[in-house]
C-alpha cells in the first residue's frame, strides 16, 4: 500500500494497530465533519497570542486528515471560517488569511501526493485575491483524486446555504419550471453547497461547547453528535479514534425504531455501528 506522509512521519506500529482495532471493531464513519473551536482559549492557556492558536490548529488539520485518510474515511468536512468570523478583530481576521494561504502553499502538493481532493464550501469570492487565488490552484490541482474529500467551510453558514438554496428553487419556480407541490427534502438538499456528499455521519466539536454555530444545518439532521473538552489545537488522532469509539457505540435509528426491537421494544441485536 501507498505510503502515506502528510505529517511526514512514518506511521508507528502501534498507530496503524490501533486504526486496525478501530476498523474492527465497527464502521468507520463515511463523512466527519468537525467544529474546530478553542483555539484561542489553547492560546490563552499557554500564555500566547491567539494568533499562536490558530497556527497550532493548522497541525491537528493535517493529522486528523491523515488519519482519516489512513481509516478510509471518504468525506472530511472542517469549519474552518464562519461567516460569522469576519466579525473578529480585523488582524485576527488578517492574520487567519495569511495562515490559509501559507499553509495552502506548504500542503496542496502534499495533499494531492496523497490522492486527497481538496474542496471549499461557502463565500469563496468574500476573500482576499491571493488566498482565491491559492485556494483555486489547490482545488484544481487536487481535482481528480479520490482517497480522501477534505471540504474546508470558508465564509460558511448553515443558514445562508439553505437561503442560497431557496432562492436558486424560487428561480426555478419563477420560470415556470417547477410546480412548488414538487418541492421535497431531496430537491432542497440538491441545491445546497454540499449536494454531491451525504451527510455527516459524525460531527467533532472541540472545546465542550454545546452548539451546532450555524454549521450544516440541514445536513446534520441526523448526524451522530461527539463533543470533547479539548481545545482544538490537542485534538489529534488518538481524540480522533475516541470519537470514532463513541459513535461506533450509538444505535442510529433515523426517527424510526430499532430493527431488532421485539413487541415490548427490547432490544434483540447489537449496536448497528457496533460488529459482530
Ligand atoms: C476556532 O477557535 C477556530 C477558528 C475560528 C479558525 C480555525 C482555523 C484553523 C484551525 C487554521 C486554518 C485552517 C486551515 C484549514 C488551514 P477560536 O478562535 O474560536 O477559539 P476560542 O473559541 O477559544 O476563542
Amino acid at each position: 500500500m501507498k505510503k502515506f506522509t502528510l505529517t511526514n512521519t512514518v506511521q508507528s506500529k502501534e498507530d496503524q494497530e490501533k486504526q486496525l482495532n478501530l476498523k474492527k471493531a465497527g464502521e468507520i464513519p463515511e463523512h466527519i465533519a468537525i467544529i474546530m473551536d478553542g483555539n484561542g482559549r489553547w492560546a490563552k492557556s499557554k500564555g500566547s497570542i491567539r494568533l499562536h492558536g490558530h497556527k497550532v490548529g493548522v497541525d491537528s488539520v493535517r493529522d486528523i486528515t491523515e488519519s482519516c485518510a489512513q481509516l478510509g474515511v471518504k468525506y472530511l468536512t472542517l469549519y474552518a471560517f464562519s461567516t460569522e468570523n469576519w466579525g473578529r478583530p480585523s488582524a485576527e481576521v488578517r492574520g487567519l488569511m495569511r495562515l490559509l494561504v501559507s499553509s495552502l502553499r506548504k500542503e496542496a502538493e502534499n495533499l494531492h501526493k496523497n490522492d486527497i481532493k481538496m474542496v471549499t464550501i461557502g463565500q469563496m469570492e468574500k476573500f482576499p485575491k491571493d488566498c482565491q487565488k491559492e485556494l483555486q490552484e489547490a482545488i484544481d490541482l487536487t481535482k481528480d483524486n479520490t482517497r480522501l474529500q477534505l471540504c474546508l467551510a470558508l465564509s460558511y453558514s448553515g443558514r445562508w446555504d439553505i437561503t442560497e438554496a431557496v432562492k436558486k428553487i424560487a428561480e426555478h419556480v419563477k420560470e415556470g419550471r417547477l410546480d412548488p407541490a414538487l418541492i421535497n427534502d431531496q430537491m432542497i438538499a440538491e441545491h445546497l453547497s454540499t449536494a454531491d456528499v451525504p451527510d455527516p455521519d459524525l460531527i467533532i466539536r472541540t472545546s465542550g461547547e454545546y452548539r451546532i454555530s450555524n454549521f450544516l444545518l440541514w445536513q446534520l439532521a441526523y448526524s451522530e453528535l461527539y463533543i470533547t473538552k479539548q481545545f482544538w489545537p490537542d485534538f489529534r488522532r488518538d481524540e480522533l479514534y475516541e470519537a470514532i469509539e463513541s459513535y461506533q457505540s450509538r444505535d442510529r435509528r433515523f426517527g424510526k425504531i430499532n430493527n431488532g426491537e421485539d413487541e415490548k421494544g427490547l432490544s434483540t441485536r447489537l449496536l448497528k455501528n457496533k460488529k459482530k
